[in-house]
C-alpha cells in the first residue's frame, strides 16, 4: 500500500520535472506514535507553526499607521480576517455595541437612531467583495520600491462582509428631493468622515457588522462600518455612527487634505473613488527563493473595482510574449480572483509579470504607461503591473 503510493507520487513528479521532494531519497519517518492531544476550545487558534502576519507601519504615531496584508502567505480569495489590512487615522476605538448608536439625518422626511439590535433585525444580505487602500502600491512611483508583494500590495484584503443594503434604511428615513450626498462620519476620535454620492448609496452599499463569519474585527470598524464596494477604502467609514443626507459634498478634510490626485500639469483629481483592475504575482514574488529549476506554479490575484476579472495573463519575459492564466471559479464582481499559471523553468534570469482585463474591458497598464498619464508626483490609485525578477540562483526581488 505504501510502496504503491510512493510509486505513484514519483510518476506525477516526473510529470511536473524535478521537484524537490525527490531529494527525500526514498526515505520516509513513521510519525511517532500519538499521545493525546489538546481538548476542544471555544475559539480556535492557527498552528504553532505558521508565521504569516501583517506588516505594520508608523506613518507619525502608533495610532496613525497601517498593516499589510501577506499575499505571499495566503491561499484562496477570502483573506483571513486576522490579516486584512488596516489603515487608522487616530487608532482603534473600542466601542460597546450595546452603547453605539447610528443617526441619520439630514435632507430626510424622518430622522432616525438605530441601535446594532435594530439593525441586526433589518433584512440582510452577505457579499464577498475586495478593500484596498487608495495608497496601495504607492512604493511603485518610480522613487520608491517595496522588497516584497506585502510591502507592495498588502493595503488590499478580500473578505466576506454581512450587513444591511444602505438603501434599504434610506428608505426608511425617506430621502428628501435633491438630495444628491451623503456624509458618513465614523465614531473613532479623529471623526473621520467622507462624502458620498448618494446614487451608489442607493446602488450596493452596506451598513456591514459581519466579516467573514463573524462579527466585524475592531480594526475594521467593530460594530459597524460602511461598506462602499468597489471603492477606495478610505470612503467605507469604519466605526460608522452618523449619516447626513445633503445636495453636496462636505469637503471634508479627510476629502480634501488626502485621497486626492495631482496630475503632471499641476491639477489635482478629486472624489476617485473607483479602484481600477489590478493584478499581482505572489508567488514567486520579491524576497522570495526558488530552490532550483523545474516546475514551479506561478500564483496571484486579480481584482477590479468596475467588476468581474474576465482574464489574466502571465509573462515570464517582462512583458514580451503572454500567455493565459487559469482563472480559479467562482469569479465574483468586485472580489479577488485567484490566478495560476504553470511554469517550467529552466534556470535562467527571467522577469515574471501579470496583466489583468475586467468585464468593462479596461486592461490594467505597464508602469509606463501610467505613468505616462499619471506623472510622476501621483500617490493614489497605483494599478500599474509589477514585474519580479527571478534571478539565475532562484531569488526573487523587485525590479
Ligand atoms: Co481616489
Amino acid at each position: 500500500m505504501k510502496k504503491s503510493n510512493r510509486r505513484r507520487f514519483l510518476e506525477i513528479t516526473a510529470l511536473g520535472g524535478t521537484l524537490a521532494a525527490c531529494k527525500t531519497g526514498g526515505k520516509v519517518e513513521e510519525p511517532a506514535p500519538s499521545r493525546l492531544g489538546k481538548p476542544v476550545s471555544a475559539y480556535g487558534e492557527r498552528a504553532p507553526f505558521e508565521k504569516a502576519a501583517r506588516w505594520t507601519r508608523t506613518t507619525r504615531t502608533p495610532e496613525q499607521a497601517s498593516s499589510n496584508t501577506p499575499h505571499q502567505d495566503l491561499n484562496g480569495i477570502v483573506t483571513p480576517s486576522s490579516l486584512h489590512y488596516e489603515r487608522h487615522h487616530a487608532g482603534v476605538p473600542r466601542i460597546d455595541p450595546a452603547e453605539h448608536r447610528l443617526l441619520i439625518h439630514g435632507m430626510v422626511e424622518r430622522p432616525l437612531i438605530f441601535t446594532m439590535d435594530e439593525l441586526h433585525r433589518l433584512p440582510s444580505v452577505s457579499k464577498i467583495y475586495f478593500l484596498e487602500c487608495a495608497g496601495n502600491t504607492s512604493s511603485e512611483w518610480p522613487e520608491k520600491t517595496a522588497p516584497d508583494v506585502q510591502q507592495s500590495h498588502g493595503l488590499a484584503s478580500c473578505s466576506e462582509w454581512t450587513g444591511v443594503p444602505l438603501s434599504l434604511v434610506l428608505a426608511e428615513c425617506g430621502v428628501k428631493p435633491g438630495a444628491s450626498w451623503i456624509l458618513a462620519e465614523g465614531a473613532d476620535p479623529c471623526r473621520m468622515s467622507r462624502s458620498v454620492p448618494l446614487a451608489k448609496c442607493l446602488d450596493d452599499v452596506l451598513l456591514a457588522y459581519g466579516q467573514n463569519g463573524e462579527a466585524i474585527r475592531p480594526e475594521q470598524g467593530y460594530p459597524l462600518r460602511l461598506f462602499v464596494p468597489g471603492w477606495e477604502g478610505n470612503i467605507s467609514v469604519k466605526w460608522l455612527r452618523r449619516i447626513k443626507v445633503g445636495d453636496q459634498p462636505t469637503y471634508t478634510r479627510d476629502e480634501t487634505s488626502k485621497y486626492t490626485d495631482l496630475m503632471p500639469d499641476g491639477t489635482a483629481r478629486q472624489f476617485t473613488f473607483e479602484m481600477e483592475a489590478k493584478s499581482v504575482i505572489t508567488y514567486p514574488s520579491g524576497g522570495q527563493k526558488l530552490s532550483g529549476p523545474g516546475f514551479c506554479e506561478v500564483k496571484g490575484v486579480a481584482w477590479s473595482g468596475r467588476g468581474r476579472i474576465e482574464r489574466v495573463e502571465c509573462s515570464t519575459d517582462g512583458g514580451k510574449t503572454w500567455k493565459d492564466a487559469q482563472l480559479q471559479e467562482p469569479r465574483l464582481r468586485i472580489a479577488f480572483t485567484r490566478f495560476r499559471f504553470p511554469w517550467n523553468w529552466d534556470g535562467s534570469e527571467a522577469l515574471l509579470v501579470s496583466r489583468c482585463t475586467d468585464e468593462t474591458g479596461y486592461v490594467q497598464p505597464s508602469k509606463e504607461e501610467l505613468i505616462a498619464v499619471r506623472g510622476l508626483h501621483s500617490n493614489y490609485h497605483y494599478n500599474g503591473t509589477k514585474v519580479w525578477k527571478v534571478a539565475a540562483d532562484g531569488s526573487v526581488s523587485n525590479v
